[in-house]
């Protein structure tokens, strides 16, 4: 039987806390419950997730490097250094893999500093402001991509 192909599915700062950070924004549904999530919408896709959350930039640009010939497809929340890492767009880049920019709350409707983001230059496409069903509909279309790459 053949691998199912793997998507990279990478968390930025303070996802970690989500369930208790600011639930109002961010839903009370914790990291874990939406790697549940994914992991199960990906089965349905034959496909598989590699879920990680890091605080740190640099460990992102690493786990970014990593996933060349290793994942399908990279689905990020950069979360804080959506606005900041061009570190981060840069990486994403060099990989050459299809790159879905989420975002659990609508950034375009907060505040100013959340409406530019340096990943969206590398994404194929955004989802944001879907809570964590985000995720489901971001591996809804990862899965599309990745059948139109083949
Ligand atoms: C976020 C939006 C960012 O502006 C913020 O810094 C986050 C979370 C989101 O998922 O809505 O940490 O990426």
């Amino acid at each position: 039987m053949s691998k199912s192909p793997e998507i990279l599915i990478l968390n930025g700062p303070n996802l970690n806390m989500l369930g208790i950070r600011e639930p109002n924004i961010y839903g009370y549904e914790t990291l874990a419950d939406i790697e549940e999530l994914c992991s199960q919408r990906a089965i349905s896709h034959g496909l598989k997730v590699n879920f990680k959350q890091s605080n740190f930039e640099g460990e992102i640009v690493a786990d970014i490097q990593s996933a060349s010939g290793a994942a399908a497809g990279i689905i990020i929340n950069g979360a804080g250094y959506t606005h900041t890492s061009i570190a981060i767009l840069d990486a994403l880049k060099i990989s050459e893999l299809p790159v879905i920019e989420l975002h659990l709350s609508n950034i375009h409707a907060r505040e100013a500093f959340r409406h530019h983001s340096y990943i969206a230059k590398a994404a194929t496409g955004i989802i944001c402001g879907f809570g964590a069903h985000g995720y489901v509909l971001a591996i809804d279309a990862m899965a599309r991509l990745i059948e139109c790459a083949d």
